[in-house]
C-alpha cells in the first residue's frame, strides 16, 4: 500500500527521458487516439481547468497526470487555439511542488483581472498520516504566458461545517468584487457548495454556504460553476452519490445543474428549479464553462468519469475532452450546440435520402471512423428508427428513436471493448415531441450525439475495431424517411503531437 501510494505520487521530474519517451511510444502506438479532441500526451486526463479568453486566445487546461491511466500526482496541463478546433499543446502549467498543492494541483478557474490571467485552484495535500488539507491557491499568467505561483495559497482551512473535501474553486467579477463557488461537503457528509469572495483576487473570504433546495443530494459536490444566461443564473455541479432513478443518474457519478432566479449573493441564496443531467451518455463529467468575446458560454466536460477502467490503459493513457459546446436557454432548459467553429474541419461531403420500411440500409459514401454526420427523421409509422454507426458484422453502436417509449436510446452493449459494464450498456432518454434530428460527431473512440437541435446529448467513449466503418439507416415496425449529410473530419491540428 504504501508503495503504491509513492507510486502514485511519483513527479514527472523524477523519471528518466527514456521511460518518458517509451511512455509516449506506447501511448501513439494506440489504435484509439483521437484526432479532434483534446486528450493528453500521456497519461492521464480528467477535468476541464480556467478556460478563458485572453490576447487573442482561447485558453484552456486540464488536470493531468502524465505517468500513466491513474488519478497520481496532479499537475495543470495548458492548451490554446485561436478557434477552438486546432489546439496547441502549450506544457505544463501549474505543478504540484510547493507546500500547499504537494499532492496534486486540483481543479480551478480563470478570471482577467488588470491585464493578467488570476488561475484559482486548490492545492491538495497529505499530512504524514495520509489525511488530506486543501487549500486555495493563485498562479498568474501574464501577457508572454509565464506563470507564476503566489508564495502563499490564499486559503489555508477549511471552514467549520466541512469535511476536507472542499475544492474546484469557480471564479468570477460581480461589479468592483471577486466571487467563486467551491465544491464541499458538510460534516455529515452530504454536498453542497460555499461560496468565496475576494476584492483583489490576493485575499479571499469564505462567505458561507450557498442556500440551494438541495440539502441532502449526493456525498459531495464537486466541480461547481455559477453563470448567468438570458437572464437565468445556472448552477452546474457535479454531484456524487446519487442513486440511480429510472433513466437517471446511470453513470457512477452525476454531473447537470439547476437553473432559477439570479444568485442572491447578500442572502447567498438560489432559488431554482429541478437539477437536470447535462448530458445523456456514458462519459462525461466536471463541465466546466466560460464566457467568450462574442458574448456566446461556452461549456467543455471531461468525457470521461472517476474510479472506471478504460481499454487504453493499457497503452499508458486515459480519457479526453468533449468538443465545445454553446449554451442557450429554451423553456427552462439549457440547450447545448456545438459550436460552428468545428465545421472547418469538414472534408469530403455525402448525402443521401431515402424511406426506410422496416429495414436497414447502407448508403454509398456512408462509412468511415471520424467524421460529422446530420440525419434528419420523419417518422411515418416506425415503431423505432436510427442509425447503427461504428459497425462491423455484429460490432456496432446504436442510436435508436423507440416511439413506444418515447425516448431516445443509446447502446453501446456492441460497440467493442468493455467499459464500465456494471453501469449497464444502454442510456435512455425521454423527449417530448418529435425526434427530428441526430446530429453524431464521431472520433476514433468516442461519439457526441446532438439530439434535436442541442435538446439533449449523448457523449461516450466507445472502443471499436478499426475495421468497424460502416452506418446502417434503419426503421422497424413501418416506415420513416431520413436525409442525412456526413463530413469526413482533418485531423486538428496540433493538439496531439508535441510532447511536453
Ligand atoms: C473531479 C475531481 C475534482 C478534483 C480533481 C482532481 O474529477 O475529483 O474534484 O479537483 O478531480 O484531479
Amino acid at each position: 500500500m504504501e508503495l503504491q501510494r509513492e507510486k502514485k505520487y511519483i513527479r514527472l521530474d523524477q523519471v528518466s527521458q527514456q521511460e518518458i519517451d517509451s511512455l509516449i511510444s506506447k501511448v501513439n502506438s494506440c489504435l484509439w487516439r483521437q484526432t479532434f479532441h483534446i486528450q493528453p500526451v500521456s497519461g492521464l486526463l480528467n477535468d476541464p481547468n480556467g478556460f478563458c479568453y485572453y490576447n487573442g486566445e482561447y485558453h484552456l487546461f486540464y488536470q493531468w497526470h502524465p505517468l500513466g491511466p491513474v488519478h497520481g500526482l496532479k499537475y495543470w496541463y495548458h492548451t490554446k487555439s485561436a478557434d477552438l478546433v486546432n489546439w496547441k499543446n502549450v506544457g505544463i502549467a501549474i505543478q504540484p511542488d510547493n507546500y500547499f498543492d504537494s499532492h496534486g494541483a486540483y481543479s480551478g478557474s480563470a478570471v482577467e483581472h488588470e491585464g493578467k490571467i488570476y488561475l484559482l485552484y486548490t492545492g491538495n495535500t497529505r499530512d504524514e498520516h495520509f489525511e488530506r488539507h486543501p487549500h486555495q491557491c493563485i498562479a498568474i499568467m501574464d501577457a508572454e504566458g509565464k506563470i507564476t505561483k503566489l508564495e502563499k495559497s490564499v486559503l489555508d482551512n477549511v471552514p467549520a461545517g466541512y469535511t476536507e473535501h472542499f475544492r474546484d474553486p469557480k471564479v468570477w467579477r460581480e461589479g468592483d468584487r471577486f466571487y467563486a463557488v467551491i465544491g464541499a461537503q458538510r460534516t455529515d457528509k452530504t454536498g453542497t457548495v460555499c461560496l468565496l469572495s475576494s476584492p483583489n483576487l490576493l485575499d479571499w473570504k469564505f462567505e458561507g454556504e450557498l442556500d440551494t433546495e438541495l440539502d441532502s443530494f449526493g456525498f459531495m459536490w464537486e466541480c461547481p460553476d455559477y453563470f448567468e444566461i438570458e437572464n437565468q443564473g445556472v448552477l452546474i455541479f457535479s454531484p456524487q452519490g446519487l442513486k440511480p432513478e429510472g433513466d437517471l443518474y446511470q453513470n457512477i457519478y452525476q454531473a447537470g445543474y439547476v437553473m432559477g432566479k439570479k444568485i442572491d449573493l447578500e442572502r447567498k441564496e438560489l432559488i431554482h428549479g429541478n437539477f437536470i443531467e447535462l448530458d445523456r451518455g456514458f462519459d462525461f463529467y466536471a463541465p466546466h464553462t466560460m464566457q467568450d468575446p462574442k458574448g456566446r458560454r461556452l461549456l467543455v466536460g471531461w468525457m470521461g468519469l472517476p474510479e472506471i477502467e478504460y481499454p487504453t490503459d493499457i497503452n499508458g493513457w486515459a480519457h479526453c475532452l468533449t468538443i465545445p459546446r454553446e449554451l442557450s436557454v429554451d423553456d427552462g432548459k439549457l440547450i447545448q450546440k456545438p459550436v460552428p467553429e468545428l465545421q472547418s474541419l469538414r472534408k469530403k461531403k455525402v448525402e443521401a435520402a431515402d424511406i426506410l420500411s422496416n429495414e436497414k440500409k447502407v448508403v454509398e459514401g456512408f462509412s468511415g471512423d471520424t467524421y460529422e454526420l446530420v440525419c434528419e427523421f420523419e417518422q411515418g409509422n416506425a415503431l423505432e428508427y436510427g442509425i447503427e454507426f461504428r459497425a462491423d458484422g455484429n460490432e456496432k453502436t446504436v442510436i435508436t428513436y423507440d416511439a413506444i417509449q418515447e425516448k431516445v436510446i443509446l447502446d453501446r452493449t456492441q460497440s467493442g471493448q468493455v467499459i464500465g459494464s456494471t453501469f449497464g450498456t444502454v442510456r435512455k432518454c425521454h423527449i417530448d415531441g418529435d425526434v427530428y434530428k441526430f446530429h453524431l460527431f464521431v472520433d476514433s473512440s468516442s461519439v457526441e450525439i446532438f439530439v434535436n437541435d442541442g435538446e439533449e446529448v449523448f457523449s461516450s467513449r466507445i472502443f471499436p475495431d478499426g475495421k468497424s466503418q460502416e452506418i446502417r439507416f434503419f426503421a422497424t415496425g413501418g416506415s420513416a424517411s431520413f436525409k442525412a449529410v456526413k463530413w469526413d473530419y482533418k485531423t486538428a491540428q496540433g493538439m496531439n503531437k508535441e510532447v511536453c
